[in-house]
Parts: structure tokens; sequence; C-alpha cells
């Protein structure tokens, strides 16, 4: 046996892991298994099956819990810099690792807004020192200055980020078709994914000017309607059709939407998210002030069982939180004034895991397996993270959450982990639990003790690797 680096040699020549976990049911690519795996040097070292002693440093015996890849959420605001009032990374990467969450790619929609590539070994450097979880960037796109996205180097960020609509946290729009297309344009020149928040604002605002605008202001269902979705995605697959980018629509919320892009992406290199919030809740959730506003709107009981089938039939791509904190003292604000957005990162695996039980619940071993391609895998395929994170298998980082399906829990008070100190699930049971959550090799949530690890989550290379640049990694990827 050759010991992987970093191991320790036992007195019988025998190699040593630094942790094992024992006695699960391991959530692999290929189905669900009892067994458990090592960890050496921050990696999985071996996976073992059920007979197999452990030889570790430290073995948990994880009581037959399942224990599966740690969840990547593709779509969080953790908001630096300059909005660190609603969120940070040590609140912010704590309510990622209770939640389970080990890797999280952040939104550019800062102050400033990222939109500089070039700065993106800053912006890594703002967060080294405070994140318990890896993390990687979405580059907005400036839509006055495309030629920024020629500093892109590879692996540097995970993809684009475009706002086809505005709103409070959202300045950066790209409204004009023309331009949306040299966006699309460029993007495929330069092997980049584009994500969209594929929301129409000339649509929206020609209903404004005919119907008046402020109309609808409590109502954000009426007031951004399902046709601004409609017709961008339209947009979307046309722009894709036209260029070949490969373009992923963020937190689709309709029915209508889930079946185009379901349709689309038969032929094209076309994929979408949903979230949590548009899985869990509905407009009639919605009522009752701005708690549960968020943009896209929270549409009908019908379109979120639409989002639930895509799930089941794992017709959509990725399922990300779309972890959007405000505070208490904004959301309270005058109707139309209050910011949409909800924090939703530590709570993303257990909402989609309740949702699946009360729906599907006859097998459990199912249910995981599709929550772990969906949240792990897939994010991890698509945006460029696959050689390292996404599967429990020897090789790769040891990203591993063990995860209790029976425990029964809301977030309230000191439960609440996001800087914001609110959850829309307060009071909302929540089924099913990360109670251990391991990042590459380290302890970083222990529910039992209710303790965190140390914060030295990294910036990991993700995104593309293709395009006119030679395919190297930056320099400056801190690893
Ligand atoms: O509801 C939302 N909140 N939608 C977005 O697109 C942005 C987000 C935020 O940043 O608060
Ligand atoms: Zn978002």
């Amino acid at each position: 046996v050759s010991a992987p680096p970093g191991s320790e040699i036992g007195p019988d020549g025998a190699v040593t892991a630094d942790l094992a976990l024992t006695n699960g049911r391991l959530v692999t690519p290929d189905g669900v298994v009892t067994g458990g795996l090592e960890i050496t040097a921050g990696r999985i070292s071996r996976l073992l099956g059920v007979d197999a002693p452990a030889r570790a440093v430290r073995t948990v015996d994880v009581r037959g819990r399942y224990v599966m890849p740690g969840v990547i959420d593709s779509h969080v605001h953790f908001r630096v810099p300059g909005l660190s009032h609603k969120e940070d990374w040590t609140h912010g990467s704590r309510a990622a690792a209770a939640g389970g969450v080990t890797t999280v790619i952040d939104m550019p929609n800062t102050q400033p807004a990222f939109l500089d590539p070039r700065t993106v070994a800053d912006r890594a450097g703002l967060i080294e020192g405070t994140s318990l979880v890896d993390f990687c960037f979405h580059l907005g796109v400036d839509g006055g200055r495309l030629e920024l996205l020629d500093h892109v180097e590879s692996g540097a960020v995970a993809g684009l980020k475009v706002f086809m609509a505005g709103h409070h946290t959202a300045p950066h729009v790209i409204r004009e078709p023309e331009l949306l297309a040299a966006v699309f344009a460029r993007a495929a020149e330069l092997g980049l994914r584009v994500s969209l928040h594929a929301e129409d604002q000339a649509t929206f605002d020609l209903l404004d000017e005919w119907r008046g605008a402020g109309r609808h202001r409590l109502n954000a269902d009426l007031a951004r309607p399902r046709s601004g979705g409609i017709v961008a995605v339209a947009r979307v697959i046309e722009l894709t059709r036209r260029h070949g980018t490969a373009a992923h629509v963020l937190h689709v919320s309709s029915a209508e939407e889930v079946d185009l892009l379901t349709a689309a992406a038969r032929e094209l290199p076309i994929t979408f998210e949903v979230t949590g919030h548009h899985l869990t809740f509905t407009r009639a959730d919605a009522r009752g002030g701005a708690w549960r506003n968020l943009s896209p709107a929270l549409r009908t009981a019908r379109d979120r069982e639409r989002l639930w089938r895509a799930v089941r039939r794992a017709e959509v791509t990725t399922i990300g939180s779309d972890h959007s904190p405000h505070t208490r003292a904004e959301k309270l604000a005058p109707p139309g004034l209050a910011p949409p957005g909800m924090p939703g990162v530590q709570e993303l695996l257990a909402a989609v895991h309740t949702g699946l039980a009360r729906r599907w619940g006859r097998d459990p071993d199912w249910r995981m397996g599709r929550i772990a391609q969906l949240l792990a895998a897939r994010p991890a395929e698509l945006f460029g993270l696959a050689e390292r994170k996404g599967r429990l298998a020897p090789g790769l980082d040891a990203d591993v959450v063990v995860f209790d399906p029976d425990v029964t829990w809301s977030p309230t008070g000191d439960s609440i982990w996001s800087r914001c100190g609110w959850s829309p699930h307060e009071a909302r049971p929540l089924t099913g639990m990360a109670v251990l959550t391991v990042r590459r090799g380290e302890v970083i949530w222990d529910a039992a003790g209710r303790r965190f690890g140390r914060p030295t989550g990294r910036w990991t290379p993700a995104g593309v690797r293709r395009g006119p640049r030679p395919s190297t990694e930056p320099a400056s990827a801190a690893r």
C-alpha cells in the first residue's frame, strides 16, 4: 500500500487515515450503500464496505445516518463588500456549514459590484480567513464595458451573472436586446457560462405604464408577473440557439418557464435552477408584509408542483438557495420599498428533503440520491468544480455531510446563523438535518455540540476551462 501524502503509517505498516466515518448509508453516484469512508490530508482516501475495518486517527460511528457529498450552493449573496450589515462571511458561512453546505458560489451584486475580473484576487482576499466553506464567484456584467470580459482568466470565476431586470440590490441591468446578444456572443467566444436573472424589464415597464406603476405593490406576483419571466426565457433560448452560449437560468418560478427550458434543453446548452424558496412557498405565503417577497416572485401552488416535478424527473439542473439576506428593519419598510430576498443557505438541504419526503415518501434512498445529484454533483459539473468536488469518490476533496433524515427542527432564535437573524422557515418544521459537516477533511459543524470549525475555507478555481486564452490555473488562485 502506498500512503497518500500526509497520512501516517502505523506500526504494522498499515496506512492510517486522519478521520473515518463508519456505519453509514453512503450516497454515491451509483446508489446508496451501507459503509463508510476514510479521509486523509483533506481528501477522501477510501470508501469502506460494510465489514471493512477503519484505520484512522479518529473514527466516528454515524449509526446508520446518511453520508453524502457536501452541498454546493451555486447561488448565494454573502454581501461583501459594502453590504455586510445584511450578511458577512463569518455568519453566512456558519449558516452554510450548519446547513450541510461546503462550497458556495457568491453573487456579484455587492457594493461595489464585482464587475472587473482583474479584482478577483482582491475579492477573495477580503474573504479569506473568515469563511468556514470553500468559495468562488459569479462575475457581474457591466453592459457599458464588455471589454472587461477579456480579462477573465481560466479558472478565475465560475461564470457570468446577468440581471435582465433590476430592483433594489441589482443595479447593473442589461435591458437592451442587442446588448444582451453581444454578451452572449462574447461569452460563447470566451467559453464562459452565462447565469441569468431572466425577467424582462421592458415587459414590466410596459405593463406599469399601462396600468400605473405601484398598482400592485402589495402583490409581487402581479407587480412582476410571470409574463416577464416567460418573455425573458424565450429570449434566452433564442440567443442560445443563435450563439451556442452555455446559459443557466436562475430561480425559475413558473410552470411555463420550466416547460420551455426543459424542451429547449433537449437540443441546446441550456440549463436551469430552482430555489428552495420557490419549492417551499407560494404567493399565499407572501402575504403579511415583505418577509417572503423575493424576485422573481413566489407563484401559485400549481407552479410550485411543476417545479417539484422538475426535481423528481431531474429536469432541473441545480437547486440553489438564493440566500439573499436583508435586515429586519429593511424588510419592515413600507410596501414597495422593502428589498426583495430572504435568507436560505442554512435551510436549503432540509427544505428540499422535507418537500421530497412529503411528496414521494416511499423511498428514502432514492430521495437522497436525487438530493446529492442536484445539490452537489450537478452544480460541481456545471461550474467546473467536478475534478475536486461534488461526489463521494477517492481522490476528491473530503467535503462530506452526515445527514439525519429523521430530525425535525425549525430555525429560530440562536439557531439562526445568518447575520440577518431571521428565517422565512420560522415556525414551519423542517425534516432532516446536517449533524456533521466536513470540509476538506476538517469538521466545520458539529450539531451535537453546536460547534463550528476553523474559518479556513479557500477560493477554489472554477469555471469552464477553454477559450482563446492558454488553459492555465490562475497564478493568483490561492490554493
Ligand atoms: O429577491 C432577490 N434578492 N432577487 C434578486 O435577484 C437579488 C436578491 C438580493 O440580492 O437581495
Ligand atoms: Zn440571487
